[in-house]
């Protein structure tokens, strides 16, 4: 195998499982520049397929083998890792089976789309005792950590409430863009790709790791969750919620409430979180930034990488590789992210209501009553008829 030369003494053996979909180059963009890994491997069930082409023509140039199953890749004796970029409904049957062959897993998100399913996970890597960690890049943004680093010292106080709003556009088109996609079940497995395990995720998870107090990578659980979900495209796949609202308050003593929306219908891209406290307030909008009591703003910016975060999480894998320890990412701590939107499923009573197209103009101003009225939306004064 050749050896590029950015390489440190002992990098960390890599495959990629997942060639041709909308993350899997950006992996490779990573493990490409990043001196800790190796391409050792890649694996696409559509080998012929353009896109698929492309990645596997980069991995055999780092000098890589490409298989076209995953079991193959598995099977590689020069494999000690892998990255799942292959769909939700297969990561609990991959990352099982890799634990199984001894390797480490490094697994996009959402971990899985079942909690149980996170649980059988997690003791295939607690059998193995191999490394599991979930690909949430948002978690090693600077500007996500520092700010962190400052909530936690109490700049703002005692937190008392968190909005969060996941404000994503997709189009119809969208949904029909894969088998999968809006499904809640595929290939006889959950799938449950909805608003809030595949877009509103990152957000969701990142809440919780912004206000669980202590150190990273711990993630408190949830309870007293309360959600309404609705579906207002029309697109035909489309099974699963496309808006969801959900309340619900971390499991520490004095949690403040959490408030959290996600939506595909919003007119524009724009995760923000707010964060208000005793003493001030926090804001994340692409830029971190902390209002305190009668002290100047502060700001808090990311590198301005391709893929802010995921090299901090990538790093972080290859250092529990091969020295031990936590990643920033666990699979026990993160499954807490998946088990809280199953609570919201379950809180809703799976009862995900269709709403109409020609009211999503109104969205952003419902969205902006619950959280001023800290209510879902049957609970607001002028509540919607969709409601
Ligand atoms: N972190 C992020 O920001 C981010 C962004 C996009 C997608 N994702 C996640 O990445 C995963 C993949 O999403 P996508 O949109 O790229 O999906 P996709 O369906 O577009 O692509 C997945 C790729 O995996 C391949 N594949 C399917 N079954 C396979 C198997 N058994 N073995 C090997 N390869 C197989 C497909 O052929 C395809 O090339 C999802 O879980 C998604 O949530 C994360």
């Amino acid at each position: 195998m050749r050896r590029p030369e950015k390489l440190i003494d002992d990098p960390v053996r890599i495959g990629q499982i997942g060639l041709g979909g909308g993350i899997a180059p950006s992996h490779l963009n990573e493990m490409e520049k990043n001196p800790n890994f190796l391409l050792a491997a890649g694996c696409d069930t559509r080998l012929g397929d353009a896109a698929v082409t492309k990645s596997a023509q980069r991995i055999r140039d780092a000098g890589g083998a490409i298989y076209d199953t995953y079991q193959q890749v598995l099977a590689d004796p020069r494999v000690e890792a892998v990255v799942i970029a292959a769909p939700h409904f297969l990561h609990r049957e991959i990352s099982v089976a890799a634990f199984a062959a001894g390797k480490h897993v490094l697994c996009e998100k959402p971990l899985a789309t079942h909690p149980e399913d996170c649980k059988i996970m997690l003791e295939a890597q607690r059998q193995s005792g191999r490394v599991g960690a979930v690909q949430m890049q948002h978690v090693g943004r600077k500007s996500m950590l520092q700010m962190r680093e400052r909530l936690q010292a109490g700049a703002i106080g005692d937190i008392r409430e968190v909005f969060t709003a996941t404000l994503w556009w997709r189009e119809n088109s969208y949904y029909g863009r894969v088998g999968w996609a809006g499904r809640k079940m595929h290939n006889g497995q959950w799938n449950l790709d909805g608003v809030m395990l595949n877009q509103g995720i990152h957000f969701i998870n990142e809440t919780l790791v912004l206000v669980t107090p202590g150190k990273l990578p711990t993630v408190a659980e949830v309870r007293d969750v309360r959600s309404a979900l609705y579906r207002f495209h029309d697109a035909p796949q489309l099974e699963m919620e496309d808006t969801a609202f959900v309340t619900g308050m971390l499991d520490v003593p004095g949690s403040p409430r959490l408030h959290l929306v996600a939506t595909t219908c919003a007119t524009i891209d724009r995760p923000t979180v707010e964060i208000i406290g005793t003493k001030g307030r926090a804001l994340w909008n692409g830029v971190g930034h902390v209002f305190a009591d009668g002290q100047p703003m502060e700001e808090f910016h990311d590198d301005g990488g391709e893929f802010d975060g995921a090299s901090l999480i990538f790093n972080s894998f290859a250092k529990a590789v091969r020295h031990g320890g936590a990643t920033m990412t666990d699979f026990s701590q993160i499954m807490r992210t998946t088990q809280f939107v199953a609570d919201a499923y379950a809180a809703a009573n799976w009862n995900i209501k269709p709403a109409p197209w020609s009211e999503v103009g109104s969205l952003g101003g419902i969205i902006a009553a619950t959280q001023r009225q800290r209510t879902l939306p049957a609970g607001l004064q002028e509540k919607p008829d969709w409601a």
